[in-house]
């Protein structure tokens, strides 16, 4: 019987993406398999999550060189034959080399509707920008930070009386949904990284795929 496909997990912080992947996973609703999480973080509760058999850390001032570190990770990650390699709140920024090295199947979440609002603090800044619409995209990695192309997107109205921690909370709520059908087209071998572009059963996506308002199925 052929295995499921193999996914390496980054995470830096609780996880909660991660458990969303285990749980589905675990009932069935994601034909793959976690095959490792790493962390710049020891203490990060993502790794917690797994068995320690599948935990990698390492503290990046710990080494020589900002290069010594990720020669290490991207090692440690190949390491684990995966079939893609999975950023769910993973804080530091991956080195060329190790973009290059998973380029295609390297894929990040980011919470806010990209091109708008790369980087830290989306949630405030949504705010501050008087925007109506928030949410997350999962795009494909590039070595440009949060620029890669896009493909899928949720959306969740901003309220006139949020605050960072409220909206981050809605936000959520559909990051875990948007991860899950995002990553049963790519284990399905459904999307790939065309240049800038993203493909959908091999033709061009001109706009980001939306989760529907249900929040379990991609528009397509
Ligand atoms: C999420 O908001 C994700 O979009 C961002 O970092 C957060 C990670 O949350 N990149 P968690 O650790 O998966 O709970």
């Amino acid at each position: 019987m052929p295995q499921p496909p193999r996914i390496a997990v980054l995470a830096s912080g609780r996880g909660s993406n991660l458990q969303a992947v285990l749980d589905a996973i675990a009932d069935g609703r994601l034909a793959a398999q976690v095959v490792g999480v790493y962390s710049d973080r020891p203490a990060a509760a993502a790794l917690q999550r797994v068995p320690e058999a599948l935990r990698w850390s390492a503290v990046p001032a710990r080494y020589p060189s900002r290069a010594d570190y990720d020669a290490a990770l991207t090692d440690a990650v190949a390491a684990s034959a995966p079939d893609w390699v999975l950023c769910v709140g993973y804080m530091r920024i991956l080195s060329d080399g190790f973009v290059q090295r998973f380029r295609g199947r390297l894929l990040n979440i980011h919470p806010s509707l990209l091109p708008k609002h790369r980087g830290l603090h989306t949630h405030a800044r949504a705010i501050e920008d008087g925007d109506a619409e928030h949410g997350a995209s999962v795009h494909f990695v590039i070595p440009e930070l949060d620029a890669g192309a896009v493909i899928a997107q949720a959306v969740v109205p901003v309220a006139a009386d949020d605050d960072a921690e409220r909206l981050a909370a809605r936000v959520l709520s559909v990051e875990h949904p948007l991860l899950l059908a995002t990553l049963q087209l790519a284990v399905a071998g459904r999307i790939a990284e065309q240049g800038a572009t993203v493909t959908l059963d091999g033709h061009p996506l001109f706009t980001p795929l939306r989760l529907d308002s249900a929040g379990n199925s991609l528009n397509r």
